[in-house]
């Protein structure tokens, strides 16, 4: 709804009960519903106003992920909201078109309320490329992956449910739905993928073994498709992928083994040797064929610096051997600049790395060139045990000094256990 000129949504943020696997009913939570929530949409450069409204008995926070936007406006711990309140947050959108999410971030509490499924996707909008299908839920379709556990009747019974990197689940449900079933009716499909899992990662394959093409990455398109057979998604992260749909398709998008780089037995109990089926898609028998475009409008990447600024070491929970205080300002940044981070994964846990605020460019993981995956706008990188990663972070004009924005692991126990730290912009 536009009202003078803002583009204003409401969420209300509510709890209930759900029927994850059929015939089970389990504990949820979401915005306008008791389960997700609804896909905001906006346009680059339009003015954008929320209300909030905490229906729950609990403080919560609507956090608007991977946005560039004033520190107040974040939604962070610092603008809880408490029972039956309304908060209001308003910007303007100033970044490309791209895949991106909200979710509560009330400190302590994060991982129980996003696992119980507060969570919708933020798409903004720009000029949509010739070629790259731009229909929404016809041949641009999200898909927001969650793993639950249920008590009987879910896909993996048995799973522990506590591992190194946090909370596990035994069921894969996708936008609420077990075993999802897509009919094509298109040889292209746009997937918005979101891992919107406390901790478990996917690796993401078709059936086939067909490769499919990477488009965007969290902050936004790629310069051109790049052909990948497999792609590694840890929480938080975005991927957008274009899969061509044969006639008479019926395969499976699914989630193969991989490796966390953590020992053997982590990597199992973290669920990296799981199988699952994601979405089987079929295709309709009338189809509009087209062709992905060879070049893509990917917003330019900034210059990298000679030197590193900062460098950040990761335990098993903390930031730099620290734990997260809310009071405590770790790092002061000048509004406006680009800086090099240096993050470097010192403990035997698999983490990731999310910076509120802002989408980032990756240099380097190990000293060497990005994996394929982490070749565009960033705002959530996984780092194994024992690797770094090399950013470049652009840092917007939006100087708060009292207002905190976080850099976290985004696997939601490590974060809730204080592994996150504060920088405000002055
Ligand atoms: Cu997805 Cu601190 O956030
Ligand atoms: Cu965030
Ligand atoms: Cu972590």
């Amino acid at each position: 709804e536009m009202i003078d000129g803002e583009r204003v949504f409401r969420l209300n943020a509510q709890a209930g009960a759900t029927e994850l696997v059929p015939g089970v009913s389990s504990a949820t939570m979401g915005f306008n519903g008791a389960h997700l929530g609804p896909t905001l949409r906006a346009a680059h450069g339009e003015k954008v106003r929320i209300h909030v409204t905490n229906e729950l008995t609990v403080p919560t926070t609507a956090h608007w992920h991977g946005m560039v936007l004033p520190a107040s406006q974040d939604g962070t711990a610092h603008q809880s909201i408490s029972p039956t309140a309304t908060w209001t947050a308003a910007w303007q959108i100033e970044q490309p078109a791209a895949t991106l999410w909200y979710h509560p971030h009330p400190h302590g509490q994060t991982e129980l309320q996003v696992s119980r499924g507060m969570a919708g996707l933020f798409l903004i909008d720009d000029e949509a490329p010739p070629g790259l299908p731009a229909e929404y839920g016809v041949d641009d379709v999200p898909l927001i992956i969650q793993d639950v556990t249920v008590q009987s009747g879910g896909q993996r019974p048995g799973t522990p449910t506590t591992t190194p990197i946090g909370r596990i689940g035994n069921t894969v449900i996708v936008n609420g739905t077990y075993e999802p079933h897509f009919v094509a009716s298109t040889s292209l499909v746009r997937l918005r993928i979101l891992n919107a899992s406390a901790a478990r990662c996917y690796n993401l394959e078709l059936s086939t073994r067909d490769v499919f093409h990477l488009v965007g990455t969290d902050g936004g398109l790629l310069p051109a498709p790049v052909p990948l057979s497999q792609l590694l998604l840890s929480p938080a992260e975005r991927a957008e992928v274009v899969i061509t749909v044969p006639p008479d398709a019926d395969l499976v998008l699914r989630s193969v083994p991989h490796d966390l780089g953590m020992s053997r037995g982590d990597n199992v109990t973290s669920g990296a040797e799981d199988t699952f089926g994601i979405l089987r898609i079929t295709r309709a028998n009338d189809v509009t064929t087209s062709e992905l475009p060879a070049r893509l409008p990917a917003a330019a990447h900034p210059t990298r610096a000679a030197a590193v600024d900062r460098h950040f070491m990761l335990g098993d929970t903390t930031i730099n051997g620290k734990s997260m205080d809310m009071v405590r300002i770790d790092t002061v940044i000048a509004a406006g600049s680009t800086e090099t981070w240096l993050i470097e994964n010192t403990s035997r846990r698999a983490h990731n790395f999310h910076i509120h605020g802002t989408q980032f460019i990756v240099n380097t993981e190990n000293g060497e060139s990005p994996a394929p995956r982490n070749r565009g706008w960033k705002d959530t990188i996984f780092i194994a045990p024992g690797s770094t990663a090399e950013l470049t972070v652009p840092f917007s004009a939006y100087a708060d000094p009292t207002t905190p924005y976080m850099y976290h692991c985004h696997m939601l126990w490590h974060e809730d256990q204080g592994m996150m730290a504060q920088y405000v912009l002055t």
